[in-house]
């Protein structure tokens, strides 16, 4: 049994990462990307997030998939090349593969590094199932290399993801996955608005693994970077943007707190912030609009009982 082919798509050096980073801590309103959450233990807080009683959105999109998934089928109808973006584990497209009778699997993420040792596993399941591995930042440019293959795909963007972008940014995205998508059909999560102490409680949870993930940001930022962020100093910050739709996640000074590196420092005032994410909710009505914006056709949705999670299937 071959391992999956794995394709590397060039990303950015270690030096302009350094200069991205600093250019956002140096900003009047410093911020930080939320991609850089994910290093090796901003990964395992991100899954131990998806286990907390108030973190609903995994578990409300795992549920409408699995009493949704014949309709879905019926909906896409043969899928035969599924382009999983930012397929981590796997693990929720492998869900799909036979109710949707995929014969190539495509999985995409930022580093092929997060793919081999799943995407290995997985062909070991699948051993009649054409597979490829893709270390792409799609975020910034999502076109597919050649290897992916020839005509119509159907692309899968679980988790709401897509929260992360302000609407300008995820309409770029979309045309770009229309685009990708090559005639074929795009399959997104979403997470939708809701009452605030819902949303709030979910990205400030009680036992503070949310505020782990945030703080461990400075961790891999040190690293990065090369600076002295004092962890202590910072404490977890979430609330609900309700004019912007959003919710935001900050980091807080708790007192004066100064950060240095090689070549600059930057002080910060007690209750100053860093912001470090942006997760939009959208309404069903603003994202069917958002997804025809970007050219796509037919908008269909599935949703829970609560309406708090929706799974749109749409057509190039
Ligand atoms: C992975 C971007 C979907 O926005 O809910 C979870 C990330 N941040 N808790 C989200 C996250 C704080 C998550 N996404």
């Amino acid at each position: 049994m071959k391992p999956p082919r794995m394709i590397q798509i060039a990303h950015d050096d270690p030096a302009a990462i350094r200069r991205e980073l600093l250019a956002g801590l140096m900003a009047p309103r410093a911020g930080i990307a939320p991609k850089f959450l994910y290093d090796a233990l901003g990964s395992r807080l991100f899954a131990a997030i998806t286990e907390l009683p108030e973190y609903y959105p995994t578990r409300t999109e795992a549920a409408i998939f699995t009493r949704e998934m014949a309709s879905m089928a019926d909906v896409l109808g043969p899928v035969r090349t599924l382009v999983d973006l930012g397929a981590g584990n796997c693990e929720k497209a492998a869900r799909l593969f036979e109710a949707f009778g995929v014969k190539r699997y495509v999985a995409v993420d930022i580093s092929v590094d997060y793919l081999r040792e799943s995407l290995g596993n997985l062909q070991r399941l699948h051993p009649g199932m054409a597979m490829l591995g893709v270390g792409l930042d799609f975020s910034s440019d999502l076109r597919l290399p050649a290897e992916v293959g020839e005509g119509p795909r159907t692309l899968f963007h679980p988790g709401s993801s897509i929260g992360n972008f302000t609407p300008d940014e995820a309409l770029a995205l979309l045309r770009q996955a229309r685009a990708a998508s090559q005639g074929g059909s795009l399959l997104i999560g979403v997470d939708l608005v809701k009452p605030p102490e819902v949303l709030e409680s979910a990205y400030d949870d009680a036992l503070g693994v949310t505020a782990a993930f945030n703080r461990n940001l400075l961790l891999h930022f040190n690293r990065l970077a090369a600076t002295d962020f004092a962890i202590a100093d910072w404490r977890h910050v979430a609330f609900f943007n309700a004019e912007a739709s959003r919710i935001e996640m900050h980091l807080e000074a708790v007192r004066d707190a100064r950060v240095r590196w090689n070549g600059g420092e930057r002080h910060f005032a007690a209750g100053e912030r860093i912001h470090t994410e942006n997760s939009y909710k959208w309404r069903v009505d603003d994202f069917a609009a958002l997804l025809e914006r970007a050219g796509f056709a037919q908008p269909r949705y599935w949703t829970d009982d609560a309406s708090w999670f929706a799974v749109f299937a749409v057509f190039a």
